[in-house]
């Protein structure tokens, strides 16, 4: 699996440009893009401005001499975004937030003329839920928003971390993990989560990667969003 995620990694970093402003997601897959990002930086003498999507890519993009930027101190739009994925369908519609980085990923997607995920073939499912949907909700009231969950049958657990204390985002948020299984109706779904009081957002990401590169043990194979191309 290792060596899917680095392919992917290596070869998402070949469509960075010289100038280009480039979003950089969160993860273990991201972590072979950013070492090879950083090599071609310095091989190449290239140009470019990362914004992170978690402290833990900034202090990893920091190490590797990767130059980074706030948000709102780049243009509108980023150039590109590559980012990882936790479960991927076959219309590019994901599920993202295993590393409790989703809420600033979406940020960072929804300000990118294009979004790039690298994922190993293990997360390709024909529907998503086999992962558990990340929400990211507000530490005020959570218990009641859970059991409110519960009752709808979406099955919430709060994330905790290894100390067994509810984990903390670096948004100062907690996470509810929806054990779903299978979901079917994902749109509607996400509309339900997005209209609950004191939900901040989901990892259902939907309609937002106009590509998936695959990583597999020899090399790559690549996935085009033809909804977004039309
Ligand atoms: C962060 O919250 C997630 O969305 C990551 O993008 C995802 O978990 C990445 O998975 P890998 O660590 O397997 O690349």
């Amino acid at each position: 699996m290792n060596k899917q995620k680095k392919h992917a990694g290596e070869f998402a970093a070949t469509l960075i440009e010289d100038g280009m402003v480039v979003g950089l997601g969160t993860g273990s897959t991201i972590a072979y893009f950013l070492d090879a990002l950083a090599k071609r930086i310095q091989d190449e003498k290239m140009t470019i401005i990362g914004v992170t999507t978690s402290t833990k890519t900034a202090r990893c993009a920091e190490e590797l001499g990767i130059p980074i930027r706030d948000i709102d101190l780049v243009p509108m739009m980023i150039d590109l975004t590559i980012d990882g994925a936790d479960e991927v369908d076959q219309h590019l519609n994901g599920i993202k937030g295993g590393g409790a980085a989703f809420l600033m990923e979406k940020i960072v997607a929804r300000y990118s003329r294009r979004v790039i995920w690298i994922i190993d073939e293990q997360k390709l499912h024909s529907k998503l839920g086999q992962f558990p949907l990340p929400v990211e909700v507000v530490a005020f009231g959570s218990g009641k928003l859970i059991a409110e969950l519960k009752e709808r049958h979406l099955h919430p657990k709060l994330r905790l971390d290894n100390h067994q204390q509810p984990l903390v985002t670096d948004l100062g948020h907690y996470i509810v993990d929806l054990d779903l299984e299978q979901i079917d109706q994902p749109f509607e779904l996400g509309h339900y989560l997005d209209g609950q009081i004191g939900i901040v957002e989901h990892g259902l990401f939907l309609n937002v990667a106009d590509q998936v590169i695959i990583g597999q043990d020899e090399g790559y194979r690549i996935m085009n969003n033809l909804q977004k191309e039309m």
